[in-house]
């Protein structure tokens, strides 16, 4: 059957959902398309998995782990299921994509696996479901039809009606901020990724669409946009190249944070993630020109050493890597760099590791998420050796983070004393005498509330830094 000209309402009127993420970013923001989506299509977001009707799981398979949390999950998901006639089980996202329809075989209360290009279909696949269909649509698109979404449900979008965090809906956007996906897919083929296969090829939104929904989400009460795309500095650069007559409208990178800036009330902009091969001038440019552009890039480095990043197929050395770093730092010194490291790739010896610790060190890392190699199979590196062994890599790991936690500390405790502003999130986690925010470097600021009441999540909040902690900053 066709599930797109299937009749949504039945299941959709009334009926809710829950959905579970995993991933990165763009993981959560589908999650949020698909929320929307739903809601379109008549249902609500359940409190709990124990109200919910529908259950949908956006996967993720960057790592061994993370694909692994879905077989368990799925197990347990089998009494959810039992529990109540009529329900209906979904997944999506990366590890969908990825081994499709045997999901449905290897699971006999699956209802229904939908791949990262076939977002739209979620509520007709549900409805279908609902009527005692089992399927599957993981077919790779490579037309913008699917950027073609509705706008933001009225039970999503206004900035003070948006749940934080509710249950059901994900909490990627929080009052005041939201994602945008500007590109999608990766053609890069870094050795250990399994993107590439998962996210399929590089595709551009045209500018005027862009520029268009961040104006509606503006009109809303966003202020902050995260714009995302697996290589997002990438934007539009096949169109360029080509230089075609009937280029679907994309522009130069930087030009498109241009014409985000002058929108009226967007205060912040960000992006995620950049890949260093496509930092170019313009970029580097646009840090000291534009006044939303926030003075923090989460720049993904790998490693530091040039033997192990040719292995990793990264197509930068650590030198080149090191000029964005300062170039960066020469239009704004407060520029705080974030980064991604991965210890133990094969072949990845003790010097080639000591190269990770010296880059760390000479740029000062403000965070680094960092992961222990996990071969995915079916990428290049998967056939590299020799391993590094288990016990070996976890203490480089080990090695690593206590590196990145004295740079983070001396990072914050820099801060003490100083001004900033942060965007409020909401209450803090250390409980509810206390607020959450950002400030421009995407540190976590907690703020006490003071007498006057609370500013609402989405405000922006004039503050001092008064102490440092290993994880935040405290202000006043
Ligand atoms: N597009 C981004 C990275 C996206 S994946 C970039 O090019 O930098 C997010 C992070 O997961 C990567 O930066 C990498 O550090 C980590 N990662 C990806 N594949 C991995 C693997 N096979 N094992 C361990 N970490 C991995
Ligand atoms: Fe993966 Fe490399 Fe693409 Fe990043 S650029 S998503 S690491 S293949
Ligand atoms: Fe995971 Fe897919 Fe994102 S593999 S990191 S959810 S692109």
């Amino acid at each position: 059957m066709n599930p797109e000209r299937r009749e949504t309402r039945e299941f959709g009127t009334g009926a809710s959902f829950t959905i579970r993420t995993y991933g990165c970013q763009m993981n959560v923001h589908d999650s949020e398309k698909i929320a929307n989506l739903l809601q379109h299509a008549g249902m609500r977001a359940a409190e709990t998995p124990e109200d919910a009707d529908l259950l949908v799981i956006n996967t993720c398979s960057i790592r061994d782990k993370a694909e692994h949390q879905l077989y368990s999950d799925l197990g347990r998901l089998r009494l959810w299921k039992d529990d109540r006639p009529g329900r209906v089980l979904g997944v999506g996202g990366c590890v969908a994509q990825q081994v499709g329809d045997g999901l449905l075989k290897r699971f006999g209360h699956l209802d229904f696996v939908f791949g990262t290009h076939n977002l739209r279909l979620v509520p007709a696949m549900a409805a279908a479901a609902r009527a005692g269909e089992r399927l599957a649509h993981t077919e790779e698109s490579r037309s913008l039809e699917r950027f073609d979404l509705p706008d933001r449900h009225p039970a999503y979008r206004d900035a003070e009606q948006r749940p934080l965090g509710a249950a059901g809906v994900p909490g990627g956007s929080t009052p005041g901020r939201a994602f945008l996906t500007v590109m999608e897919g990766c053609d890069m083929f870094c050795s250990f990724c399994i993107v590439p296969q998962t996210r399929g090829r590089e595709i551009s939104r045209p500018a005027d669409a862009i520029v268009a929904e961040a104006r509606a989400l503006a009109e809303h009460g966003v202020v902050e946009l995260t714009l995302l795309g697996q290589t997002v500095n990438a934007y539009g650069r096949h169109d360029l190249r080509r230089q075609r007559g009937d280029a679907p409208g994309t522009v130069a990178f930087s030009e498109l944070l241009r014409r985000l800036d002058a929108i009226p009330g967007i205060e912040r902009l960000r992006y995620m993630s950049p890949h260093p091969l496509f930092f170019d001038a313009g970029l580097v440019r646009a840090h000291a020109e534009l006044e939303s552009l926030c003075p923090h890039v989460h720049l993904p480095l790998q490693s530091g050493s040039d033997r192990i990043l040719e292995r990793m197929r990264r197509r930068y050395t650590r030198a080149q890597y090191l000029d964005i770093a300062r170039a960066l730092r020469a239009t704004r010194p407060d520029l705080v760099i974030t980064t991604d490291l991965i210890v133990g790739f094969p072949g990845e010896s003790a010097a080639d590791f000591a190269d990770t610790l010296a880059v760390m060190r000479e740029v000062g890392f403000v965070d680094a998420y960092s992961f222990k190699y996990s071969p995915r199979p079916g990428t290049a590196a998967a056939a590299l050796s020799p391993p590094v062994p288990a016990e070996e890599a976890q203490s480089r790991l080990v090695e690593l983070q206590s590196l990145q936690r004295g740079l983070t500390i001396a990072y914050h405790r820099s801060r003490v004393g100083r001004g900033t502003r942060i965007l409020v999130e909401g209450e803090s986690r250390r409980g509810t005498e206390q607020l959450r925010g950002r400030d421009p470097y995407h540190r976590v600021v907690n703020v006490s509330r003071g007498p006057d009441g609370a500013p609402p999540p989405g405000a922006l909040l004039g503050v001092e830094i008064v102490e440092a902690t290993p994880h935040s900053l405290i202000g006043i």
